[in-house]
């Protein structure tokens, strides 16, 4: 089977990923042709990789994010387009001087969201996979490896305007109900929120009021019962204005609540992302 080549041309090469199951089968082909760049060989490599099930963009190197270009290396978890709204909310919450903080940043994709649309600001980054923060990197996002907050330059503290992040967030359970190339491929850290999900987004609500000015924002993806789950530790925290993110299907994406420095009422409102 390996013998045998591989259609080089568009059409049969979508049907071949069509009847392998792939969704997005046209684009996938047409990137794939392009990364090729006429190589047969290539190209022929290419798409045994892609058939195996690994990532589209650790193959072609790079996946388009909020209309940007985001290198994405093999090992890296590759940033999702349902994560762009938090990303552009976390833009529109950053005054053009002013200081964000992206939490497991993996590729980088939402600190160089940031720092695209707001070149005067700093922003700086976090993640514990040493392969991320290279790759973060080289995307032009000031990653420093370690864990949440721990790396960071002490100097943002009390100074960031937000603090964003799609941390993991999938109850230990549910990583089973995954799809089956998820973990095939990406990491179990890129996705445990251990018991309930929460377990680090507990954490990034206990440990970023040392970091936000009075009035930053803090937004969290997660999904299902987690903003219900985490409004206790908001309000003790104290974070007003919290809002519950959802998609355009209504299912809940992420939370957005604003640091108020001392225990304030707590109030939900809901809104569509
Ligand atoms: C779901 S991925 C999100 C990556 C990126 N924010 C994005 O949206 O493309 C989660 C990332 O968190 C990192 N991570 C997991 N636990 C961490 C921790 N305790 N501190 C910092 N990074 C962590 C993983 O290495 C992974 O890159």
């Amino acid at each position: 089977m390996a013998d045998v080549p591989m259609p080089n041309d568009l059409e049969a090469l979508a049907a071949l990923l069509s009847g392998s199951g792939f969704v997005a089968a046209d684009e996938e082909a047409d990137e794939l042709l392009v990364c090729a760049a006429g190589d047969v060989e290539l190209l022929d490599s290419l798409v045994w990789r892609r058939l195996t099930g690994e990532p589209l963009a650790w193959i072609t190197g790079s996946v388009s994010f909020c209309d940007m270009e985001v290198r994405v290396d093999p090992g890296v978890y590759v940033p999702r387009w349902q994560s762009e709204p938090l990303a552009r909310r976390a833009v529109e919450r950053l005054p053009s001087t002013g200081a964000a903080i992206d939490l497991c940043t993996g590729a980088g994709a939402i600190a160089k969201t940031l720092t695209t649309a707001r070149p005067g600001a700093r922003v700086v980054a976090s993640d514990v996979d040493e392969r991320a923060v290279a790759c973060a990197g080289a995307n032009g996002v000031e990653a420093y490896c370690g864990d949440l907050f721990s790396p960071l330059p002490r100097m943002v503290e009390g100074r960031v305007d937000v603090v964003v992040g799609v941390v993991p967030y999938v109850p230990t359970p549910a990583l089973a109900l995954l799809p089956r190339d998820t973990l095939a491929f990406e990491s179990r850290l890129s996705y445990d929120g251990g018991r309930d999900g929460t377990e680090i987004l507990r954490r990034v609500v206990a440990e970023s009021p040392r970091f936000l000015r009075r009035g930053g924002a803090l937004l969290l993806e997660l999904g299902g019962e987690q903003a219900d789950a985490l409004a206790h530790d908001l309000a003790r925290r104290g974070y007003v204005g919290v809002t519950t993110l959802f998609d355009g299907d209504g299912d809940v994406r992420g939370i957005e609540a604003t640091f108020e420095e001392h225990r304030g009422r707590h109030r939900v409102d809901h809104r569509h992302a």
